[in-house]
């Protein structure tokens, strides 16, 4: 145990940092300016891991978190930080890495959120031993919870009745639109299923079950109207998680596209900010892996009476030296890992 330890500031994953004898020490749910007593739980030789075991001084930006499971279960790592200073954080670290890899750019806005809570359109819940819940960070033991206050409150209704699915172990995803239809996607061992869907659809406004990859009731997908134009989304395919912040990106989009341009967007998901940028540019290509997501995106263009857009299957980092198209605007919306390196050396090659 260390006592009277001084956190400095933040890492990326909201860890505290803090240095005992020049060694970096990650400590989990510890603010800048806290002082604590902390316990090393991993020891690595450059760095290491602990947990808080006492308060010493607690940070003025600390509030508490209304959320039950926090702490407990490995979804939000910052719900102990008052939300606008979350912000504040988030803005720094993007500023920082702008500056680290030299990119000029003169003013980075931040779009908050007006409700911070009941606004995921899609949650991954695991279900045990017939318990539902998330895992607990860095486990695979349950946390069970009965509501998550981040979902959607229809994903929550869903919560509510989930033993009407009558499933032992396996994965739960839920989706839902802004007009509350339900699809829900269920991956278990086990490929019997004794879903008590009538039951379930007094419940909630629900669309389709996909089980096991295989529709068992209704649809295997589900429409989004956002900013009036409306999108197919496949059970498989990638939707943006929040529908305001969905829509002020769609804005912003549509605000920095050029008439006459033309724009390759990478990393299209189902077409959205393509579609949104088709309707000032020339013409748009979009890259995308998931063969659903670009069936999406072909119907989508179709859906909003767009012509002007080309959608290509495969691996961006595999492709798109091979597409040979000339652009001059760029769109790119990569997943969590980020660009990979021909990637990157593209980008530079083509626009630096
Ligand atoms: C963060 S989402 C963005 C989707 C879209 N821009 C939107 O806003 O809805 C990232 C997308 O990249 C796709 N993806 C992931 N790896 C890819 C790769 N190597 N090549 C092409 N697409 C990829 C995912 O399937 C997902 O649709």
């Amino acid at each position: 145990m260390y006592n009277n330890i001084l956190i400095e500031s933040l890492d990326s994953f909201g860890r505290g940092i803090a240095h005992i004898n020049g060694k970096v020490i990650f400590v989990k749910n510890a603010l800048p300016e806290e002082i604590v007593d902390i316990k090393i739980l991993i020891n690595k030789k450059r760095y290491s891991e602990a947990i808080v075991l006492k308060y010493i001084k607690l940070s003025p930006k600390r509030v508490k978190s209304i959320c039950p499971y926090f702490n407990k279960c490995g979804g939000c790592h910052l719900l102990y930080y008052n939300y606008l200073d979350s912000i504040d954080f988030k803005y720094n670290k993007v500023k920082d890495l702008f500056i680290k890899n030299k990119i000029n750019v003169k003013n980075i806005d931040v779009v908050a959120n007006t409700n911070y809570l009941e606004y995921r359109n899609k949650i991954s819940l695991k279900i045990i031993n017939k318990k539902i819940g998330f895992y607990k960070d860095s486990t695979h033991e349950l946390v069970e919870i009965d509501k998550c206050l981040i979902a959607n409150s229809s994903i929550n209704k869903v919560i509510k009745c989930y033993k009407l699915l009558n499933i032992n172990n396996g994965e739960l995803i839920i989706r839902v639109n802004s007009n509350n239809e339900i699809l829900l996607i269920i991956k278990s061992s086990n490929n019997n299923y004794n879903i008590e869907i009538e039951k379930l659809k007094k419940e909630i406004k629900l669309v389709g079950i996909v089980y096991n990859n295989k529709v068992i009731y209704g649809n295997d997908f589900y429409y989004e109207r956002i900013n009036n134009k409306l999108f197919k989304i496949s059970y498989d395919s990638f939707f943006q998680v929040n529908p305001y912040i969905t829509s002020k990106l769609f804005n912003l989009v549509s605000d920095n596209i050029d008439q006459d341009s033309t724009v390759l967007d990478l990393y299209s998901g189902v077409g959205t900010l393509g579609i949104i940028a088709s309707t000032k540019a020339k013409y748009v290509y979009s890259v995308e892996i998931v063969k659903n997501a670009v069936l999406n995106g072909n119907k989508n263009a179709l859906l909003n009476k767009v012509n002007n857009i080309k959608f290509f299957l495969g691996d961006v980092s595999k492709i798109v030296n091979k597409l040979n198209v000339e652009f001059n605007t760029l769109i790119i919306d990569p997943p969590r890992c980020g660009l990979d390196k021909e990637t990157i050396k593209f980008i530079k090659d083509k626009l630096c």
